[in-house]
């Protein structure tokens, strides 16, 4: 029988503490310490590698089984049979779309993937080397200054338009940040094309010549989108609550996302992972690399291998896996050097111990990584990719807290380890 309570007790007499348990629809007991702090203690979790910070219908992952579900429906099912879009919509809306609510929701993202036309001018005051996450940072940001009239946090209406223009522009946001980059013109959104579609369009097209993306590649570019589209409450997405639990706008929350993805032990792995590659160079070095990962007194890690919660191979990489080797058959690639060193480097790591007792397996980073690449997407633009589709899920995570009436200020606490009171000596003594 599951417990009820828990029981705390301390070593010096104090009176004993009751703390309710409660228990989710699937997934850890969690213990409700809300009641702790009026009775004089708080926890302390750095990383919040024990706590729940919040209750959510979004995302299930068991880390142990190698599970991911979106709103009950297993990621295989939504990667295979579902488009990005839909996937969108049932993360924001918690059911999967009829073929009614599909074409009005696909219609409406549609209407909005134009950006305010002054934004270009926004675009142009960056240097041209700035990484493209720096210039989405900015520019996502900055939309709470462009629509203001959906702006408002806590009204509903503005909330699902705000919705609406995030998904629609930020792909829009992405690919001018890279053509900005290389000093092409920007490309304008194409309505006749498909989410994916028109986001390659947007980042490989030129006035000079006509682009038709290729279905392969548009396909595993949705497929992508879709298994990164949301992740429960990990750095970025609890970056996005926290920033939001005060009220801020959804265009402000989800730049402050943008800018915890960005580092490289989040969204920025599948950058990291090429750089990692590259530096490698050769098959014939793999061996001092992997010496390198297992040494204590190395910072180096094996980019690419290992997550916080997957204890088994994560799901979304097993897809991945699959879509890799069907774009590198599309595009010849599979003798590709880098290629060969990235399958040789799994191999590798898959049969080594170290990596077998610590559970590290190849995420999804290291093959989304791999696949980019091959549809010559340059590495600086990856993380921008992670954050275009995990806007579908901070949207839905944003949209979920604003409506819960449980919905608090986040305010963590802190174990103090400073000094004690002391008093200011005038400048001149010190
Ligand atoms: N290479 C070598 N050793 C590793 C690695 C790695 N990639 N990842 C973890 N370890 C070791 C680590 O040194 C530690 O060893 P010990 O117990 O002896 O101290 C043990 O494994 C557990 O690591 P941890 O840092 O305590 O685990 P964590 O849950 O805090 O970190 C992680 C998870 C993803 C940050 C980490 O595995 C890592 O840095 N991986 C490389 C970066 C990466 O690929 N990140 C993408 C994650 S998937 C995308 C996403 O969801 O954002």
């Amino acid at each position: 029988m599951k417990p009820t309570k828990v029981t705390l007790t301390f070593n010096n007499g104090a009176e004993p503490i009751e703390l309710p348990v409660m228990s989710g629809n699937l997934g850890t007991d969690v213990i409700d310490i809300r009641s702790l702090g009026k009775q004089g203690y708080f926890t302390y979790d750095p990383g919040f590698m024990s706590t729940s910070s919040c209750n959510s219908a979004i995302t299930y992952i068991d880390g142990e089984e190698g599970l991911l579900y979106y709103r009950g429906y297993p990621i295989q099912q939504l990667a295979e049979t579902a488009d990005f879009l839909e996937v969108a919509y049932l993360l924001i809306n918690g059911e999967l779309p009829s073929l009614d609510q599909k074409s009005e929701f696909v219609g409406t993202v549609r209407r909005h993937t134009m950006l305010h036309d002054q934004m270009s001018n926004f675009f142009r005051g960056f240097r041209r080397d700035a990484h493209p996450m720096a210039v989405m940072v900015g520019v996502v940001g900055a939309m709470s200054a462009f629509y203001r009239e959906s702006s408002d946090a806590f009204d509903p209406l503005q909330r699902d338009v705000a919705t609406f223009r995030l998904l629609a522009k930020v792909p829009t946001i992405a690919a001018w940040s890279y053509k900005y980059n290389i000093g092409e013109p920007f490309t304008y959104p194409q309505n006749r094309f498909n989410y994916a579609e028109n986001f390659l369009h947007m980042m490989f097209a030129t006035p000079c010549d006509s682009y038709q993306p290729n279905p392969v590649l548009a396909r595993a570019l949705d497929r992508i989108l879709i298994l990164h589209a949301d992740h429960e409450q990990n750095a970025s997405t609890s970056t996005v609550r926290v920033a939001g639990s005060s009220g801020a706008n959804s265009f402000a929350c989800i730049a402050a996302g943008i800018a915890s993805l960005w580092g490289p032990l989040h969204g920025g792995a599948n950058e990291a992972t090429l750089k990692m590659l590259e530096q490698i160079g050769d098959a014939s070095r793999i061996g001092e690399f992997i010496k390198r990962a297992k040494d204590k007194s190395d910072p180096f890690r094996l980019m690419g291998f290992g997550h916080r919660v997957y204890k088994n191979m994560d799901p979304r990489a097993a897809i991945m896996r699959k879509t890799c080797h069907e774009v590198l058959n599309e595009l010849g690639l599979h003798d590709d050097p880098l290629f060969k060193l990235a399958m040789e480097l799994e191999k590798i790591a898959l049969e080594d111990d170290y990596f077998i007792q610590k559970k590290l397996y190849p995420n999804v980073d290291f093959y989304s990584g791999i696949v980019m690449r091959a549809m010559g997407i340059p590495n600086s633009m990856f993380t921008a990719i992670f954050a275009l589709a995990r806007t579908a899920g901070w949207v839905a995570q944003w949209t979920e807290m604003m409506s819960d009436p449980e919905h608090k200020i986040s305010r963590p606490r802190q174990l103090y380890t400073g000094q004690l009171r002391r008093d200011l000596v005038p400048i001149d003594k010190r």
